[in-house]
């Protein structure tokens, strides 16, 4: 049995103050039967850090270089989130990949640093609304995990895996869990072609998930939980969709 992950990724969200609220509400919600983290501004992590201490969610960055160190003005490095105690750096968020224009290979590129210094990575792939409509997302989202699988090859079981559509994200429009549970079975078996770890490894679910649809989407056999964007800024929102993946 797989037990479930759910992330909270506050993309660029937050304040000192905002911040000090929203992690001392979820302080109080806890414990849950499920891995709880947070993937929060760079600015904000060491400070999440001290106001986690002893507590069960983890935290972690929502990117990172694919370089070591040296001349990458407003970069950083994997060792320097390890440096500060992260679990997870989420790579290849499709904000990233579409305003920030990263391929397919600097994801997997950014997936091995992390490795490389202990931080789990969590490597997102989905298909926008054209390329689904057009009956592409298998196509797309086996292509963004094969550059992954290429780059990591045997350390392939050792990252966490998000399927995030990028129609589904911020616009109320959810996959239903069945749409999101036939591209996670894909993605697993792709994933078990690749290495005997597939059925340990964590495959999360990432698009609009909130209180009330977050159950149903968790209950599908491939669905691991959930990378949460909007519902993660309000305690007793995310709470709750904790609370749904035990
Ligand atoms: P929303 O939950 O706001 O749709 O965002 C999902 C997401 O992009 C998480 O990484």
């Amino acid at each position: 049995m797989r037990k479930k992950l759910v992330v909270g990724n506050w993309k660029m969200h937050g304040s000192r103050a905002a911040n000090a609220v929203l992690l001392a509400g979820l302080k109080e919600a806890g414990p849950w039967n499920a891995d709880v983290a947070v993937c929060v501004p760079f600015p904000y992590i060491a400070e999440t850090a001290l106001a986690l201490t002893g507590q069960q969610v983890a935290f972690g960055a929502q990117d990172c270089s694919a370089h070591e160190q040296g001349a990458y003005t407003g970069e950083v490095s994997s060792a320097m989130l390890a440096d500060l105690g992260c679990r997870y750096a989420i790579v290849g968020h499709s904000e990233r990949r579409a305003y920030h224009h990263e391929s397919d290979q600097l994801v997997a590129d950014k997936a091995k640093a992390a490795l490389a210094h202990g931080v789990t990575p969590i490597v997102c792939v989905g298909e926008t609304l054209a390329e689904r409509e057009a009956g592409r997302t298998e196509e797309v989202v086996k292509r963004q995990l094969a550059a992954v699988i290429h780059t990591l090859t045997h350390c392939i079981g050792e990252i966490v895996l998000a399927y995030e559509p990028v129609w589904a994200i911020g616009t109320g429009l959810t996959a239903t869990p069945e749409q999101a549970q036939a591209v996670h079975q894909v993605l697993r078996l792709q994933l078990h072609a690749a290495t005997q770890k597939s059925d340990a490894m964590r495959i999360l679910y990432g698009g609009s998930v909130k209180p009330d649809n977050a159950a149903q989407l968790f209950g599908q056999p491939d669905i691991d939980g959930g990378l949460i964007g909007g519902a993660a800024l309000k305690a007793a929102d995310f709470a709750a969709i904790c609370r749904a993946a035990m």
